[in-house]
């Protein structure tokens, strides 16, 4: 589960964060789309020789953790424990998922650190008691505003709704503190003015805007009707409200008020990954806690769209979740942390579909790229005993494969270490495949060692030699969507030892041509992605 960053060690690092998920249940899809692209991110940047932090974790408190732990008779630190131990930390390691800490927030470290940032705030007469009375919604741990809500029918008729869960919401009713949020409206509105990247991708920008435009109130930061939280530290009757004690996670686990120098070389993040659900929370009140207690804010909250299952976000209280393991167990993992990513838009959202995930794994992944890499490798093996040989006669299809593969990184480079758009980036890389298929389609190898002339063998060889070569390049780029096939291409290839590890290839590297060593040896091993009817439990 531990990776460590490479290349320079100096300077802050680039600190990525996923949402820490509520421990209510085991983890859907859902949840596992926001923590594969955190991981790919942090990969790709540890492939430009960053140094990279990349935090994940769990939200245990809070009352919609505590219902469901009351609903199973244990505790809900049983209730976590069990849950976080047998589901969460189990199914990150099998989606290798390579964080670098794990934060709950019913840890120590963790729970101390929020009473001292919360106990800061109240000093410097950002927190004050108050009143409030409104309509809450335990799904999203939030007070709604009476226009977000929706008019129940059926079961639910003269009930209001949570737009979000589509369940009654709760009149509460509470004596509580509040945290100044209204005053800073303007000063957020000055942040995403002069950092127009701050919020992604667009759309989720401009709802932030609006709904800041229109005023904020203030923030009711505790709660006193259930004690599974993090007891106020001036006010034992209370605990700190979930979400104040969520999003401080992303300071607590890199060092806050306990390291500085961790601290300083990690915070903020560079790149907060989140759900669409949970903007405001991102893009409103977690910076405006940050600029209350004179702390740096993160350089971007970037949000990605719903995945959907008959037109409504997919989660397990609509009963409409999906477990991880069940697309792995037939595709694989590899196929599944590169399928959600290459199928949508990163921002948008979008339907799961088993037919969809097949027919891409088929084409693209079976036929495309699989099929290129096993090709390759048994022509080497046939026509030059599985020694690569020199490339020697390059004309123009071969440059056009080298000035493929130079527009292919760098577009990939562009579009998902600095836009965090990974369809696009995909995109690129598979483009270039497509275009080595169809460079080998042209060439006809096979026509051509047919002939046993001098020219025709030089030609024969630096054919195979430019489709190896391209191949290398692919392993690299590919290798932080799909860790393992990667490796095994990288190996067939008989780069290592000759060109180290994979794990120690710079992106920026990957465009280099030559960088494979003739004289390599080439095997061909079993298929990168079997085809679907091979595989067990088809
Ligand atoms: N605990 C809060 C987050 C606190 S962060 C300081 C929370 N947890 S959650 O378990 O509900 O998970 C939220 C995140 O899971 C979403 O923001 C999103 O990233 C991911 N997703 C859960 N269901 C999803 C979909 N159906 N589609 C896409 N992402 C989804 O909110």
């Amino acid at each position: 589960m531990v990776a460590t960053g490479s290349g320079t060690q100096s300077g802050k690092a680039f600190y990525v964060t996923t949402p820490i998920y509520y421990v209510n249940d085991a983890p859907h899809l859902g949840h596992a789309y926001t923590t594969v692209a955190g991981d790919v991110l942090t990969r790709w940047h540890r492939q430009r020789g960053e140094r990279v932090w990349f935090l994940t974790g769990t939200d245990e408190h809070g009352q919609k953790v505590l219902r469901t732990a009351e609903s199973k008779g244990v505790s809900p630190q049983e209730w976590c424990d069990k849950l976080v131990e047998e589901a969460w930390k189990p199914l990150w390691r099998h989606l290798e998922i390579a964080n670098d800490d794990f934060l709950r927030t019913t840890e120590k470290r963790h729970t101390d650190r929020v009473r001292e940032f919360v106990q800061d705030l109240y000093d410097k007469g950002e927190i004050y008691k108050g009143g409030y009375e409104g309509p809450y919604c335990v799904g999203c741990e939030e007070y709604k505003l009476p226009g977000e809500l929706l008019e129940g029918t059926g079961e639910n008729a003269g009930k209001q709704l949570c737009p979000i869960h589509k369940r009654p919401v709760e009149i509460l009713k509470e004596e509580n503190y509040f945290f100044r949020l209204s005053e800073y409206a303007d000063k957020l509105l000055a942040h995403y003015e002069a950092n127009p990247g701050f919020i992604q991708p667009e759309p989720a920008r401009n709802e932030v805007l609006s709904f800041v435009r229109q005023g904020l109130q203030d923030l009711s930061i505790s709660r006193s009707t259930f004690d599974w939280g993090v007891p106020v530290p001036w006010d034992d009757e209370h605990v700190i409200y979930v979400w104040v004690d969520a999003l401080l996670n992303y300071a607590t686990a890199v060092g806050y008020n306990q390291n500085q120098e961790t601290f300083d070389a990690t915070f903020p993040a560079d790149v907060h990954l989140i759900g669409k659900d949970i903007l405001r929370f991102h893009a409103v009140i977690w910076p405006a806690l940050l600029m209350a207690n004179g702390l740096p804010l993160p350089g971007r909250v970037v949000a990605n769209g719903w995945l959907l299952v008959g037109g409504e976000k997919m989660s397990k209280s609509n009963l409409t979740g999906i477990s991880p393991r069940q697309i792995t167990s037939h595709f694989g993992v590899d196929a599944f942390r590169w399928y959600l990513l290459r199928a949508i838009a990163y921002g948008q959202d979008g339907s799961f579909s088993w037919e969809d995930l097949a027919a891409r794994y088929t084409s693209e992944l079976a036929n495309d790229y699989g099929n290129l890499a096993s090709r390759v490798a048994a022509m080497v093996g046939k026509y030059f005993d599985g020694v690569l040989p020199a490339a020697s006669a390059d004309g123009d299809a071969e440059r056009a494969v080298h000035d493929g593969l130079a527009k292919a990184v760098a577009e990939a480079d562009r579009k998902i270490g600095d836009d965090v758009e990974f369809q696009a980036g995909l995109q690129a890389i598979f483009d270039f495949v497509k275009q080595v298929n169809g460079y080998i389609s042209e060439q006809e190898p096979w026509k051509v060692a047919k002939d046993d002339s001098p020219q025709a063998r030089a030609r024969l060889a630096t054919v195979l030699y430019t489709a190896a070569e391209s191949l290398r390049a692919v392993a690299v780029l590919l290798h932080p969507f799909m860790p393992a096939s990667s490796q095994r291409l990288w190996e067939s290839l008989g780069a290592e030892p000759a060109l180290g590890p994979l794990a120690g290839q710079r992106v920026q590297e990957a465009g280099q041509w030559g960088r494979l060593p003739a004289g390599s040896t080439v095997t061909k091993g079993a298929a990168l992605f079997p085809r679907l009817e091979e595989q067990p439990g088809a």
